[in-house]
């Protein structure tokens, strides 16, 4: 782990400032639907640190489900086809959903998410993101829960990878220009 983390040039959030904000997220969502049940969806991979973390921020009951889903080839993220690997086991009709992502980058994946969600018949689907990145963002995606936003710039850690690794890093930084080369 400290070893790992030396890969990093700038840490943007310690652990414990993660842990603060999550904590602050889940007490608005908790207030937002009161009465109501929740269904915390992920997307995996990146969302996995956040689900886990943020669902047991509640003092109450949450469901969890996760979705896999892909972009069409390797260059083609910003075409926004996707394709679902693993679809939920949960039928949404009727329930209140929160999607629960890492970072929102150009928006395509989430935007394509909350319509094919919206068209299962939900009673509600709303989005809680850690990071958000809105200069990159192509598609506009209304998202209710925010941690935090932050600049155009490549992170790692908390989920978050760069070609699969430094997703178990607990905090979230810049990577080193060495790691690149
Ligand atoms: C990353 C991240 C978001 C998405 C955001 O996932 O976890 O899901 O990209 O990018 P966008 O706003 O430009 O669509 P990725 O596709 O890398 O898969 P992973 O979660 O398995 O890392
Ligand atoms: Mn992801
Ligand atoms: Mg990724």
């Amino acid at each position: 782990e400290k070893h790992v983390e030396g890969d990093l040039v700038n840490v943007l959030y310690t652990e414990e400032q993660i842990q603060n904000r999550l904590a602050e997220l889940a007490a608005a969502i908790e207030r937002d639907y009161e009465g109501k049940e929740i269904l915390l969806v992920g997307v995996l991979k990146g969302a996995v640190m956040v689900m886990a973390d943020l669902a047991r921020h509640f003092g109450r009951h949450v469901e969890m489900d996760w979705m896999a889903i892909s972009s069409y080839g390797s260059g083609t993220k910003s075409s926004g086809v996707v394709r679902i690997l693993k679809d939920l086991d949960t039928d949404i009709n009727g329930r209140h959903v929160v999607v629960v992502e890492d970072i929102i980058d150009t928006g395509l994946t989430l935007s394509w998410l909350v319509s094919n969600l919206a068209s299962r018949g939900p009673a509600s689907v709303e989005i809680c993101t850690l990071l958000r990145k809105p200069e990159a963002q192509q598609m506009s995606v209304d998202v209710k829960y925010v941690g935090y936003d932050i600049p155009n710039e490549f992170v790692v850690g908390y989920g978050l990878d760069f070609n699969e690794k430094y997703r178990n890093l607990r905090s979230i930084g810049t990577l080193a220009p060495h790691v690149y080369s």
